[in-house]
């Protein structure tokens, strides 16, 4: 009894001692000082939205702010904008117009700076040069680049003709490219030569020519010259971007279209085998990403704001493209790894451009915390006023080293939950309103209505349960491209009238949210969105996996990796039933070890490194229920180390037994 009370006490102190009030300095002067805010957005959540609509440039005013026939949405009805006009034309033609809104980086150091007026010109002579290439409102372009200038260009291009795109990460592989490029029914590819990451060359367009290979909906391939990488042109089907541009006109008038015409599709993993399609709309996703991008991360006409996503993400997309812009921020862009050539490279850039604004993942932060702070000391980060979290649950322990050796103890640390499906931060601290407590992502954003409930759909006051969105917001996906079923099935079939984003999440005594990871098949590795699902059947396509399944096991750095359980075919021979570690044997011709390290291999052939499992245990059998489910949540115990639960469904409990010992003898 006495030493509770003391482990009570003990944890109450923590706890206080754990919340951080805004430092007075950055309260002063932040763009939102008075938690009122919250009250007056959740009275006429309309009006809140609409007063930032009303600070971006439209064609045509809208009619109504808001239908809602669930699950469908649309915002600012009857509303015409362009969005490159909002981030490009309107700081252009300011007193903004010198301003730099892209400071870019190379990996190899080459450094490149675009004013607004640079920008305006390069969107201009670039959508032109897509018109050219007889590109129409509509239809869809797949980008897959480095992270460079271009990236910005070509996606603000295609949003000044009305086409849609799509970005694939520049990090997944041929097959994913050809599998996205033909879902969207692509007609026309931008890629690059190649890029740089780690000292390495990427050879983007020899990958993307092993997708053309069945892409039948591409016409042309645009290539920017990112440097001297070996390529094969294919003549009249493939485009240098700077032969492109060199005669195109310098204006392209703007396509105004429809506050809920489609600006872009972005795929992203759920529980089955295929990718989703996000769409994403134009008059409420620019509203939703403006005003976040505002509040959030407070910005200023001096900050020199960093977020370190790829494009390729929705990260990319809100937080380093349309929000900063359509705010006339000045975004920094750099195209390597943090530990290229040595381990302070985020550091020496802060330093080097004067970095205001950082906005990272806590994957990063803890291979920060594991490099030392000696990497951080040597340098002078005191430009830094704000930081940022996102993309996966941040540990205590990683945001109070990101607090005290990035933020010197004086920088909000804004930790964000979001997804590719909300287009925009719903639950975050506003950084000089807020107290904020490490490890919680705080409250929802104003005019969010976000609540915790069970399996039956009742609110959980405090406690644990499921994260639900009640009521729509600005930034919400419309739809899955080709798949309005799944649309309806995945997001809104849990609750009726409400959102769910399958992430588990806890409620406590102040109403912060503390959100617990997913509660679905679907894995968070190096805050990297991945389906087990997708990595089974890149496994199963193996000539020699019989069956596989794949699950998630904790890792100090990158939150979660992949470790897949597999039954070979034809298995009979060499194992005998035993245990294929005991056997010490080959399969099919080839030594277990070597096997392993082709299947790993071939994962990452199939969809992109990101999804290379860490292990992979051979087993002669998978735990299955009686009625032939694999029990995932089995192997996610004996992968984690953990006892093993009730095993009574099993139809036979002697394989987790097995292959449970046989993890621990492997290690
Ligand atoms: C999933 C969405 C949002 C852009 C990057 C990822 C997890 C994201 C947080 C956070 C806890 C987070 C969730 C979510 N997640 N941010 N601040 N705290 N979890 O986008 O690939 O669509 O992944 O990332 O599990 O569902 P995404």
């Amino acid at each position: 009894m006495k030493s509770e009370t003391k482990t009570e006490a003990i944890n109450v102190f923590l706890e206080e001692t754990r919340n951080f009030s805004p430092p007075e300095s950055f309260r002063k002067s932040a763009w939102v000082r008075d938690e009122k805010v919250y009250e007056t957005a959740r009275r006429n959540p309309e009006a809140f939205w609409a007063s930032f609509a009303e600070e971006l440039v439209w064609i045509r005013k809208w009619d109504r702010v808001l239908e809602w026939n669930p699950p469908d949405a649309k915002w600012f009805v009857g509303g015409k904008l362009n969005i490159s006009v909002n981030c490009v034309d309107r700081w252009a033609k300011s007193e903004l117009r010198n301003k730099a809104a892209i400071i870019w980086e190379g990996e190899p150091g080459e450094e490149r700076t675009l004013t607004y007026w640079d920008l305006y010109r390069e969107v201009n002579k670039f959508a032109n040069a897509l018109k050219k290439l007889g590109l129409k409102k509509g239809d869809r372009v797949t980008v897959y680049l480095p992270m460079i200038p271009e990236a910005a260009i070509a996606m603000l291009a295609c949003a000044r003709i009305g086409a849609v795109h799509s970005v694939v990460f520049g990090g997944f592989s041929a097959e994913s490219l050809r599998d996205r490029i033909n879902d969207a029914q692509a007609r026309v590819l931008i890629t690059a030569d190649g890029g740089y990451r780690r000292g390495k060359i990427i050879t983007l367009k020899r990958e993307a020519d092993e997708a053309l290979k069945g892409t039948p909906s591409i016409q042309h391939v645009v290539i920017v010259k990112r440097g001297e990488f070996p390529l094969e042109i294919k003549e009249g089907r493939d485009h240098w971007w700077h032969r492109l541009i060199e005669g195109a006109e310098s204006y392209c008038e703007p396509e105004a279209m429809d506050s809920e015409d489609m600006l872009y599709t972005l795929y992203t993993s759920g529980t089955t085998g295929k990718p989703k399609g996000i769409i994403h709309t134009t008059g409420g996703y620019l509203t939703g990403v403006y005003a976040t991008t505002k509040w959030v991360f407070d910005l200023r006409p001096h900050d020199v704001y960093w977020c370190t996503a790829d494009v390729g993400w929705v990260t990319g997309h809100s937080y380093i493209v349309y929000g900063p812009l359509a705010n006339g921020a000045t975004v920094f862009m750099y195209e390597g790894a943090p530990d290229w050539p040595e381990k302070d490279r985020f550091w020496q850039l802060i330093e080097k451009y004067g970095i205001t604004i950082f906005y990272t993942a806590p994957t990063a932060i803890r291979a920060f915390m594991k490099w030392g702070t000696e990497w951080p000391a040597r340098r002078n980060l005191s430009s830094l006023r704000l930081l940022g979290s996102v993309g996966e649950p941040i540990n205590p322990e990683a945001w109070i080293w990101y607090h005290q050796n990035i933020g010197r103890g004086n920088c909000p640390v804004v930790d964000t939950w979001w997804q590719t499906e909300t287009g925009m931060i719903l639950i975050t601290p506003l950084p000089g309103v807020t107290t904020l407590k490490p490890g919680s992502a705080t409250k929802p954003f104003p005019g969010i209505e976000a609540c915790v409930m069970n399996e039956k759909g009742q609110r959980v006051e405090v406690g644990g349960g499921y994260l639900a969105i009640t009521k729509p917001w600005p930034a919400m996906l419309r739809g899955i491209y080709g798949d309005p079923e799944r649309y309806q099935k995945q997001y809104w079939s849990k609750w009726p009238n409400i959102y769910f984003p399958s992430d588990g999440a806890k409620l406590d005594e102040n109403g912060y949210f503390w959100l617990l990871g997913r509660v679905d098949d679907v894995l968070n590795v190096a805050g990297h969105r991945i389906g087990t699902m997708e990595v089974e059947s890149a496994l199963v396509d193996h000539p020699t996996v019989a069956e596989a399944a794949v699950v998630g096991k904790p890792h100090e750095i990158k939150g979660e990796t992949l470790v897949a359980f597999v039954t070979l075919k034809d298995v009979g021979a060499p194992f005998g039933g035993a245990r294929p570690s005991q056997v010490q044997g080959q399969a099919q011709g080839l030594p277990l070890q070597k096997l392993a390290q082709e299947l790993k291999d071939h994962v990452a052939k199939k969809i992109g490194s990101i999804a290379r499992p860490e292990d992979i245990i051979f087993s002669a059998d998978l735990p299955k229920t009686r009625s032939g489910k694999i029990m995932r949540r089995l192997l996610k115990n004996i992968a984690e180390g953990k006892v093993l639960g009730d095993t009574t469904t099993l139809a036979d409990s002697e394989v987790v037994n097995r292959l449970k010992q046989q993890y621990e003898e492997e290690g």
